[in-house]
């Protein structure tokens, strides 16, 4: 999938930006705060609906102004795609697709795919488990519906069963409490083991392609992303979902049973897909406590580029690759595999602060100068 051209209007400072991206690499070239990272944030946007860096929309909104507008043309496998997203202080964020109004709730994944590495990516692997769940959960969504649906049913029910379980307390040990609980169970349990086993698969998934990746850019070391449930499930691998998941089922609903009572005395879910993690190890040790910071970002890196893959296998084509600030990132080399990996035809926006990183490029495609949120293209 490619981006065509990209306009923004009060998008953060950004007042007015209209630029037409070349088919591979695109390079935002500019000091530091001049607004290229802003640019990287609006394609984001563009592509998932949601931005990376904040949660609240009216955040993007340029200082002093009440709206901001942005309108992006993709070319995908099956046609031309207009997103339009808009946000005002009064009426929030709008979405439109080719002109129609979506419905920019839970389930709105977005209407491209975009895959990122930048500077706050090491939290995937020095974070807490939340940082990892929200990766996954976000690559996850973009390309199967129902795990999207699926998920959105279990924060619902999580959060009616929590209710219920804080209202709860003083009917510890009646019949009536019990009853309740076992009905919340039940459609707890069917729900999170789908989104476990999923997961799973895609852990599993993610893992052998990030190894390759691994290998690839750095020659030594084995990569391996392993699935953390919060109870102990056996099976490492669901070769067959429907069967899988009938026995995560009542995995899942003996834990909860066995946690009954610490739950109603603490008024909290203690097991379920809520608290999943996973680790990556390097040549079997935990990189999240051993490795050194060069390791963690080439495995992240590595990652990145598992996703790509991942996205192309899925959705039959390439997500377009947002790359910020990877020259004080990655060392030489790293760099140097990386761009041998786009120049397969991958759509990339680099940012940088330093012009000596173009002539690493073999191909640099297009360029634009950034300054104070002006942005104009210049020849290389
Ligand atoms: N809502 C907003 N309205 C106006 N300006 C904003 C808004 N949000 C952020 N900015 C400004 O945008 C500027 C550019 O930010 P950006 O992160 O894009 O810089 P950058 O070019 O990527 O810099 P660096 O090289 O340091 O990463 C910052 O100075 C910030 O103050
Ligand atoms: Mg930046």
């Amino acid at each position: 999938m490619l981006l065509e051209r990209l306009r923004l209007r009060n998008f953060r400072n950004h007042a007015s930006l209209d630029i037409e991206l070349f088919p591979g690499k695109n390079v935002l070239l500019g000091n530091n705060g001049q607004g290229k990272t802003n640019i990287i944030e609006a394609i984001y946007l563009c592509g998932t609906g949601k931005s990376y860096r904040t949660s609240r929309d009216i955040e993007l909104i340029k200082w002093g102004e009440s709206t901001f507008y942005t309108a992006s043309r993709f070319l995908r496998k099956n046609g031309d795609l207009l997103v339009e997203v808009a946000c005002s202080q009064e009426r929030g964020k709008r979405i439109r697709l080719n002109g129609v109004h979506q419905d920019t709730g839970i389930e709105y994944i977005g209407a491209a795919n975009v895959v990122i590495f930048g500077p706050d990516d090491l939290r995937i692997i020095k974070g807490g488990p939340v940082e990892r769940r929200r990766f996954l959960d976000l690559e996850i969504s973009a390309v199967h519906e129902r795990y999207r649906k699926d998920l959105a049913k279990y924060r619902r029910i999580l959060t009616q069963r929590n209710t219920f379980l804080k209202d709860a307390r003083h009917l510890v040990g009646s019949m009536h409490g019990k009853a309740a609980l076992d009905v919340w169970d039940e459609q707890l349990v069917s729900v999170g083991a789908r989104v476990m086993v999923k997961r799973a698969k895609v852990i599993e998934d993610l893992s052998g392609l990030a190894q390759t990746a691994y290998k690839e850019i750095s020659s030594s070391g084995l990569l391996k992303l392993t699935y953390r449930p919060s109870f102990d499930v056996v099976e490492s691998c669901p070769a067959d979902e429907q069967g899988i998941t009938q026995k995560w089922s009542a995995l899942f609903h003996r834990e909860l049973l066995r946690l009954r009572q610490a739950e109603l005395i603490r008024g909290v879910t203690l097991a379920g897909p809520h608290r999943d993690d996973m680790t990556f190890t390097l040549d079997g040790v935990d990189m999240r406590a051993f490795s050194s910071q060069g390791q963690q970002r080439t495995a992240v890196l590595a990652l990145r580029l598992a996703e790509l893959e991942f996205v192309r296998n899925e959705m039959g084509e390439d997500a377009i690759l947002l790359l910020d600030d990877v020259s004080s990132e990655l060392d030489p080399s790293k760099r140097a595999h990386l761009w041998k990996y786009i120049d397969r035809g991958i759509q990339t926006v680099i940012t940088t602060t330093d012009e000596k990183a173009l002539d690493e490029l073999s191909k640099p495609g297009k360029v634009f100068k950034v300054q104070s949120g002006s942005v104009q293209e210049v020849s290389k």
